[in-house]
C-alpha cells in the first residue's frame, strides 16, 4: 500500500529535519508498504521549507507542498489530502504534527490497524493507556476532557474518546475520497471534528490506538484562541444539519397550532357553530402544515404534480389522524383510571402529543416524504 504521511508546518525549522530522519528509520520497519512524507508548508519565515528541500536531495520519498500563506490547519490539511489522494495516489493518509507531540514511533502502530481492516485509526489521548501532558494547566485539561465528552454525547459517537486528535490514519478508497473537503466547517483546528463525524457517517470502521501526547519539543503552539468556541460551533452545526428536518417540522407544528386555535375562535365568534369551526380550522391547519412541510421541512424531497399532491395530502390526513385518535383514547383511559383531575388529563394529553410528534415525524420522513436514494 502507498502510505503518505501529511505533516503541516509553520515555523518548525528546528523540528522537521529530525522528524523526517526518524520517520525514514520507522518506514524500514514495514518493508511491505511504500511510505512517503508530504510536508504542507504555511510559508514560514524561519526557513522550514529549506530544511525540507535539503532532505529531498537525499530522500526521494520526501515531498514539499508550498502554501502561498499560512491559512489555518484545516486549510493546510485539505491541500495536503488532495495532493496525496489525486497526485500521489495514496491508499492511506496519515496526519501528524511536526513538533514531536506525536511520537513518530507510533506511525507504524496506526498503520498496523489499517492492515487489520480498520478504515479510520485515531491516535487517542483519552483511550485507556493514552495520556495528555501532566504539565498542562488544569484549565486546558478540563476543556480537553470536557469538550470530548460534550462532542461524544451531542454527536452520538460513543466508540470515540478523542475527537480532536491530530494523529490518525485514514483509508482513502471509499472514505477520504468521499469526504466533502471543499466545504469543511472550519479552516482552523475544529475541522478535525467535522471530518471525524463525516467519516463515522460514511460507515468507517474506527479504531482508537492509545497515544501519549507529549510536550512540544521546540517552538510555539499555533493553536488559535477561538479554538474552543469554534469547536463548539462545529459540533452544534453538525448536529443541527443532521436534524434540520426535525427542527423545521417542530416549527411547522407550532404554526399549525396557531392557525388552528386562531381560526377556530374567529369562525366561532363569527358565523359557524363551534363544532363546524373546529372542523374547518382543523382541516385548514392540516392543509397549511402539509404545504409548509412539503415546501420547507422536507423541501428537498417535495412532492410534485397535482395528482400526487392530492394523494399525498389524503395520506397525510389519514396518518395524522391516528395520533389524535390515540391521544383522545389515552386521555379517556387515564381519567377513568386515575380520576378526572387537571394533572391527570394534562399529563396524558402531553404524553399523547409527544407520541404524536414521534409518530408524525417518522411517518412523514419515512412514508410521505421518503427521500429518493
Ligand atoms: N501549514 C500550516 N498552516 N501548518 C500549521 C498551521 C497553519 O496555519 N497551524 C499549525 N500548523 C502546524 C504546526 O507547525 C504543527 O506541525 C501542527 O500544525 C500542529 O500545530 P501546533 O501549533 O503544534 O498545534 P497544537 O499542539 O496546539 O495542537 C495539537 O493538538 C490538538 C489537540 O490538543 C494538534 O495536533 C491539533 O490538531 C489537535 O487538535
Ligand atoms: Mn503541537
Amino acid at each position: 500500500m502507498k502510505i503518505v504521511i501529511v505533516i503541516p508546518t509553520y515555523n518548525e525549522a528546528d523540528n522537521i529535519g529530525r522528524l523526517v530522519d526518524i520517520l525514514q528509520q520507522e518506514f524500514l520497519k514495514r518493508p511491505g508498504h511504500d511510505f512517503h512524507t508530504l510536508v504542507v508548508e504555511g510559508n514560514s519565515p524561519d526557513g522550514t521549507a529549506n530544511v525540507v528541500r535539503d532532505k529531498m536531495k537525499t530522500h526521494e520519498n520526501v515531498h514539499l507542498l508550498m502554501e502561498k500563506e499560512k491559512a489555518g490547519l484545516g486549510a493546510a490539511y485539505v491541500y495536503g489530502f488532495k495532493e496525496a489522494m489525486y497526485e500521489m495516489k495514496a491508499d492511506v493518509i496519515v496526519e501528524m504534527d511536526a513538533d514531536f507531540q506525536h511520537d513518530p514511533k507510533d506511525v507504524v502502530r496506526l498503520v498496523d490497524e489499517i492492515d487489520k481492516g480498520y478504515d479510520y485509526v485515531i491516535g487517542s489521548r483519552f483511550a485507556k493507556g493514552g495520556s495528555i501532558p501532566e504539565e498542562w494547566a488544569f484549565k486546558r485539561k478540563f476543556f480537553s476532557v470536557g469538550g470530548n465528552i460534550f462532542s461524544k454525547i451531542v454527536l452520538g459517537i460513543f466508540n470515540v474518546n478523542d475527537f480532536t486528535s491530530g494523529f490518525k490514519a485514514s483509508r482513502v478508497k471509499g472514505f477520504v475520497d468521499r469526504l466533502p473537503l471543499d466545504t469543511i466547517l472550519s479552516r482552523g483546528f475544529a475541522y478535525k471534528i467535522d471530518l471525524l463525524f463525516k467519516m463515522h457517517r460514511l460507515g468507517a470502521k474506527i479504531k482508537e490506538v492509545p497515544i501519549k501526547f507529549g510536550l512540544r519539543d521546540r517552538g510555539n503552539s499555533k493553536m488559535e484562541n477561538n479554538n474552543m468556541t469554534d469547536s463548539l460551533r462545529v459540533v452544534v452545526t453538525l448536529r443541527y444539519n443532521e436534524n434540520k428536518n426535525f427542527v423545521k417540522f417542530l416549527a411547522v407544528g407550532g404554526i399549525g397550532f396557531i392557525v388552528d386555535a386562531g381560526l377556530f375562535n374567529i369562525l366561532r365568534i363569527g358565523t359557524l357553530s363551534s363544532r363546524n369551526s373546529a372542523l374547518a380550522s382543523g382541516f385548514t391547519a392540516m392543509m397549511v402544515t402539509f404545504i409548509l412541510n412539503n415546501y420547507w421541512s422536507f423541501g428537498e424531497r417535495k412532492i410534485d404534480g397535482t395528482k400526487k399532491k392530492v394523494v399525498g395530502f389524503i395520506v397525510y390526513i389519514i396518518f395524522s389522524s391516528i395520533p389524535i385518535a390515540v391521544r383522545s383514547r389515552l386521555v379517556g383511559f387515564s381519567v377513568s383510571m386515575f380520576g378526572d383531575t387537571a394533572l391527570v388529563s394534562n399529563t396524558a394529553f402531553l404524553i399523547g402529543i409527544i407520541l404524536g410528534l414521534i409518530w408524525n415525524f417518522t411517518v412523514y420522513s419515512k412514508i410521505i416524504w421518503k427521500g429518493k436514494k
